[in-house]
């Protein structure tokens, strides 16, 4: 197994060019399953969970041609309206197909994604959603059977969910009747859904709000032809400015929407930064002190909570105390006994993080948990005073690309070495 050895500290300058977003890209590669068609999707970043919804579209019975950063899924030939545990264990996004294969044929099964490394993740939402949009759904074996026509709704979700506002979208695109969401998802992830799922012909107002009214087409089984350039990874574009704020140094962090990083921006300007915003590009000027600032992880547009690892481990060398809560996982913090380890100085209490800045980390044997835990202990490695071995780096590669390849080309000493 591979694994990642980092020496520290060091100071990175230049640019970096950041990827296409995951969390768009998934979405929108299932919903080209609602309809027969060919797609090409532009900006798609190769990642390990792209390539595992690669696969399973392929057993949906889809064609799909990768070319680098292009996808080319040709969904006229599905057929087997299934998604098995093999893949859904291994990524819960695969949970998505379940909206689109319902809205074109009129049954799924799909298994049901266990817990992830910070605990349970119910789907409870989607299933809620599907029945009240009058499908008849069952668990049967660990697998979530729904069938049946579909109709309107007013659909009301108890806390604002990005899957389920996502799959409740796809469901939508070949129902003739409208449909309410009400507490949608505001992510710009959901927006670029939306953007696509309009390309299709699916109407929908409220974008970018916490209620949409979407009205799907009755098809006649016309085959389309759709392009579509998937947006940049805002959570990948975070995590390198705060990789340039823990090392002190200045970086271009280009192909980005800095709107969709507002809060981030801010809170980076109160740790003592400056930031400069140009049309694609953002550019962080560091700050020698840095000041602590405490975070609250919420929905959109709040601080993300898929940057609140990568926050406590900038929180860690600040010069004071600070907090950083997770709402929308009270559980996320498996982070935390491993940047300890590397000498931060930080305590949990139920979702609230408590740091103590210290004057410096230092290198140790560290392993992943999760996505973006991986992500807090590489930002803490290339800081660090001395070496870090970080293992089981499969997680980071399911969502960033070419992670180290990146870092070192602007200024990081970080090798991949098997195990
Ligand atoms: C998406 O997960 C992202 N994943 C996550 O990113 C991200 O952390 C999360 O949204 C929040 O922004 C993808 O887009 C593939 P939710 P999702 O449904 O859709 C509860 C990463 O690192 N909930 O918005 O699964 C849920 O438990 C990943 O890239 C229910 O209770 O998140 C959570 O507390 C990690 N029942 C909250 O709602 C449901 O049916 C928000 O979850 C659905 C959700």
């Amino acid at each position: 197994m591979d694994k990642f050895v980092i020496n520290g500290p060091v100071k990175l300058q230049g640019s970096v060019e950041i990827s296409g977003a995951k969390n768009a890209v998934l979405p929108i590669m299932t919903a080209c399953l609602a309809y027969p068609g060919i797609y090409t999707l532009n900006n798609v970043p190769v990642l390990r969970d792209t390539t595992t919804m690669v696969k399973l579209l392929k057993t949906i019975g889809a064609d799909v041609e990768i070319n680098n950063s292009q996808l080319v899924i040709d969904t006229r030939t599905c057929d087997n309206p299934e998604a098995p545990y093999e893949l859904v264990k291994t990524m819960r996004a695969s949970f998505y197909v379940l909206g689109p294969l319902l809205s074109r044929f009129k049954y799924s099964k799909v298994s049901l994604p266990g817990g992830c490394a910070w605990g349970p993740r119910p789907v409870d939402y989607h299933i809620k959603a599907f029945k009240e949009m009058g499908a008849k759904v069952t668990l049967r074996g660990g697998y979530i059977l729904a069938e049946g026509n579909l109709s309107g709704a007013v659909v009301e979700f108890e806390k604002s969910s990005v899957g389920a506002t996502g799959n409740v979208l796809m469901a939508c695109i070949n129902l003739n009747e409208e449909v309410i969401i009400k507490n949608a998802a505001m992510e710009p992830e959901i927006v670029d859904l939306c953007d696509f799922i309009e390309k299709m012909g699916v109407k929908i107002r409220g974008k970018g709000t916490s209620e949409l009214k979407v009205i799907g087409v009755e098809k006649n089984n016309n085959e389309i032809i759709i392009e579509h350039e998937i947006i940049p990874d805002r959570i990948e574009a975070g995590t390198f400015l705060i990789a340039a704020a823990i090392t002190k140094s200045k970086l271009d962090v280009c192909n980005v929407i800095p709107e969709h990083l507002s809060i981030v921006i801010e809170k980076l300007k109160k740790v003592g930064c400056d930031i400069i915003e140009n049309d694609k590009t953002i550019t962080l000027i560091p700050s020698d002190n840095i000041k602590p600032v405490n975070v609250i992880a919420d929905i959109y547009p709040g601080f993300p909570t898929d940057l609140q690892a990568q926050w406590i481990v900038l929180m860690s060398i600040s010069n004071g105390k600070s907090t950083v809560e997770d709402t929308i996982y009270i559980d996320r913090f498996s982070h935390i006994p491993e940047l300890n380890r590397l000498g931060a100085s930080i305590s949990l209490n139920d979702n609230i993080a408590y740091i103590e800045g210290v004057s410096s980390l230092y290198g140790a044997e560290v392993m992943s948990t999760d996505i973006r835990a991986s992500a807090s202990m590489i930002l803490g490695a290339i800081a660090a005073q001395g070496v870090t071995s970080l293992s089981r780096i499969y997680h980071i590669d399911r969502g960033y690309e070419n992670i180290e390849k990146k870092l070192n080309a602007i200024g990081a000493d970080i090798k991949r070495v098997n195990d």
